[in-house]
């Protein structure tokens, strides 16, 4: 072994050279793939830098496929305009999630002077029009684009989007129009007519992205994003193949990118190869498991404590050897849920509900269930954890126990 340095510890050993790139946040220079689709959003706004209402847009695809990047992507370029007529204002509707909250952030965007609390819709309405006219200090009339990103989160919507349209017959001058964004199936049908008809005047729709494009979206960024050589061709292969299987989402080839770099770091690797993103991959997987037990309730996030706390137990370690997979009794199972249960200070449930537990965590994908057959203990139901226990009962133990 060489003498212990300081150059050891001093060296920069990180894979990444700056791992920004590869958040969700960052806008690429240029989007691939996606020049019909920005073109469209483009020509949708056009009319508003030739002093006319651009037209109201509704953008549709799943999660991961560039909307929100490219509706960026285009507002950043209409401010290049630097048009004093043609303006447009971003919002997420998670955050700005109602039609006073949506009108609050036009008018503060566009005239930061106004106070932002304390008025009525209505005032903000007026206020936000005489400005669009240009009836305040500029005299210049204003066309607006407003993007709404995630607009299916608008607890109010069709009063917003019946505002936001109507406005146009109230305004002498300028103009209001809609830019919404949504990954949500079914959003449309909640819609009145009305809204419907409005919003999608132009429709457009991302389609998922094939392992290629990812590939390519993944080879992009990676000179940015990590040093050179950190890397394998077949790292960002695999990372793209992944993602393209699922969904076709870009954003989540982005992150098991980031993740197995992320690992690989940790193992002090040189470089980033499959294995790392396979590792990534199921690090991914465990994320979204504990989403799902995060938002189960409280007697099958039990019933799942039970299953996972089983081997910690001496007395309840019979388990069934099936090659190499260990599986427990339903009955031991269901004992332990009662103790726990009893624990928790909670009423354990009958065990016809407890099979209905079974039904619907095996459905989430978060138990395996098999029956018996003939010879082990006559008919039952067998049970084993789709993942690692220890992981399991840490994320409840948070849960359950740890509030209070
Ligand atoms: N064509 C592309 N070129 C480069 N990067 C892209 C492209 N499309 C998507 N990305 C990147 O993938 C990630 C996800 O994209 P984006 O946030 O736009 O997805 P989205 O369609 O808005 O998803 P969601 O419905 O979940 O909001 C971002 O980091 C984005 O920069
Ligand atoms: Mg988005």
């Amino acid at each position: 072994m060489p003498a212990p340095s300081f150059d050891e510890f001093v060296e920069d050993k990180s894979l990444f050279k700056n791992k920004g790139v590869l958040s969700p946040h960052f806008v690429p220079e240029t989007l691939l793939y996606r020049e019909n689709e920005l073109r469209s959003v483009m020509r949708g706004i056009a009319p508003a830098l030739r002093g006319q209402r651009a037209t109201n847009m509704f953008l549709y695809g799943k999660t991961g496929t560039g909307k929100t990047v490219c509706v960026k992507h285009v507002l950043d370029k209409l401010m290049d305009r630097k048009s004093v007529n043609a303006l447009s204002v971003y919002m997420n509707c998670r955050v700005y999630d109602s039609r006073y909250k949506t009108l609050q952030k036009c008018v503060s965007e566009f005239q930061p002077g106004f106070a932002k609390t304390g008025y009525s819709f209505a005032i903000l309405y007026e206020e936000f029009l005489d400005w669009i006219e240009g009836e305040n200090k500029d005299s210049t009339p204003k066309h607006v684009v407003i993007a709404l990103d995630e607009i299916d989160l608008v607890k109010d919507l069709d009063s917003l989007i019946y505002s936001l349209t109507r406005s146009n017959d109230d305004l002498k001058k300028g103009s209001v129009s809609i830019l919404g964004v949504s990954n949500k199936v079914d959003f449309k049908t909640r819609l009145s007519a009305r809204s419907k008809s409005s919003l999608c005047e132009t429709e457009l729709v991302f389609n998922p992205y094939n392992a290629e494009q990812l590939q390519g979206i993944l080879k992009q960024r990676v000179s940015d994003a990590f040093k050179e050589g950190a890397v394998t061709d077949s790292a960002i292969n695999l990372a793209a193949a992944i993602a393209a299987s699922e969904n076709g989402d870009a954003r989540y080839a982005l992150t098991l990118l980031m993740r197995a770099g992320e690992l690989a770091e940790k193992k002090s690797l040189k470089k980033i190869e499959d294995k790392d993103v396979e590792a990534s991959r199921k690090a991914a997987d465990e994320d979204a498991a504990f989403e799902v037990i995060g938002a189960l309730p409280v007697h099958q996030q039990l019933l799942l404590y039970a299953l996972a706390t089983l081997p910690q137990d001496a007395r309840y370690k019979k388990l069934l050897e099936e090659g190499g997979e260990k599986f427990y009794f339903s009955g031991e199972v269901y004992e332990q849920y009662r103790r726990i249960s009893k624990r928790t200070g909670k009423d354990a449930r009958t065990a016809r509900w407890f099979r209905e537990y079974l039904n619907d965590l095996e459905g989430a994908g978060l138990i395996t269930t098999q029956q018996s057959g003939k010879g082990v203990r006559g008919h039952t139901t067998l049970i084993k954890p789709a993942y690692d226990s220890r992981k399991i009962k840490r994320v409840i133990d948070k849960m359950l126990f740890s509030a209070d």
